[in-house]
């Protein structure tokens, strides 16, 4: 940790956390052993990432395609988050965490959305770490969510349809008020964005490990930051250009 130049943290890092059931698999058990072990990582990553100074941390808990996995895995998944949130939040709330949910929401059982609702209701007046959990989320669901939201408007005569920029299109977004992620990390192994934050990456910097996520812990946090640091953000300009900056 030591040799992270604080100066040039991302401001918000987003986690594909990939791998729980291949865990599970390998350590002979269920899928939803992988799954409650993940559990144990989001705590430590959490924890790292409001250790270093990290404003903003989405994480990916569970896509709007995952509903098409087995009904057992789906309820056994929904009532880990309800238990998770419950224990978890009086903890994130002495730290100073705030918590955001993004996502079809109203797709998730009763149960859950209360959990949700408490969750955010209590952390509201946070300062410190903003965590986001992306839960029943797909980055086409919010793109075309953000479409009608801005079609309705302009239907109200609320906004011209010449203004529309993308600064009106990121404010119809779930993520309204984040900054986008300068870096992405999937565990597991698996190159792909799976429907993530598909407007919010356009330039992020995208780092694979294999390391499954109930193995990640904070050096892998740290690991991932170091190869985000070792890299060049060019934005379309040239490197000479950059380096003149
Ligand atoms: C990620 O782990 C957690 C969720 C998608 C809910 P997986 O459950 O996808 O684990 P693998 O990819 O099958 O190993
Ligand atoms: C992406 O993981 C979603 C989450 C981590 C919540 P998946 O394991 O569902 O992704 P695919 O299906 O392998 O692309
Ligand atoms: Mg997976």
């Amino acid at each position: 940790m030591e040799t992270l130049d604080m100066k040039r943290l991302p401001k918000h890092i987003a986690i594909i956390m990939d791998g729980n059931g291949r865990w599970a698999k390998d350590q002979g058990q269920d899928r939803l052993f992988g799954h409650y072990h993940g559990v144990i990582s989001v705590r430590r990553v959490v924890e790292a990432a409001a250790e270093i100074g990290i404003q903003y941390l989405t994480l990916y808990a569970f896509s709007t395609e995952n509903w098409d996995r087995p009904a057992e895995e789906v309820t056994g998944l929904m009532t880990l988050f309800v238990d998770t949130i419950a224990k978890e939040v009086p903890d994130l709330h002495q730290n100073n965490i705030k918590l955001v949910f993004i996502g079809n929401l109203g797709m998730l059982p009763e149960e859950a959305r209360a959990a949700l609702k408490n969750a955010t209701d209590q952390t509201a007046q946070n300062t410190g770490l903003t965590l986001i959990i992306a839960l029943s989320y797909s980055g086409r669901w919010e793109l075309v969510e953000a479409a009608k939201k801005i079609a309705e408007k302009a239907l109200m005569g609320a906004i011209e349809v010449e203004a529309i920029d993308e600064s009106i299109f990121a404010e119809n977004l779930a993520t309204k008020g984040f900054p986008d992620p300068e870096l992405m990390i999937r565990t597991s192994g698996e190159c792909r964005i799976s429907n993530f934050l598909l407007y919010q990456l356009a330039y992020a910097e995208l780092y694979f490990t294999e390391t499954r996520w109930p193995e990640f812990r904070k050096e892998n946090l740290v690991a991932a930051l170091l190869e985000y640091q070792s890299r060049e953000r060019r934005f379309g300009k040239t490197s000479a250009q950059i380096q003149q900056i």
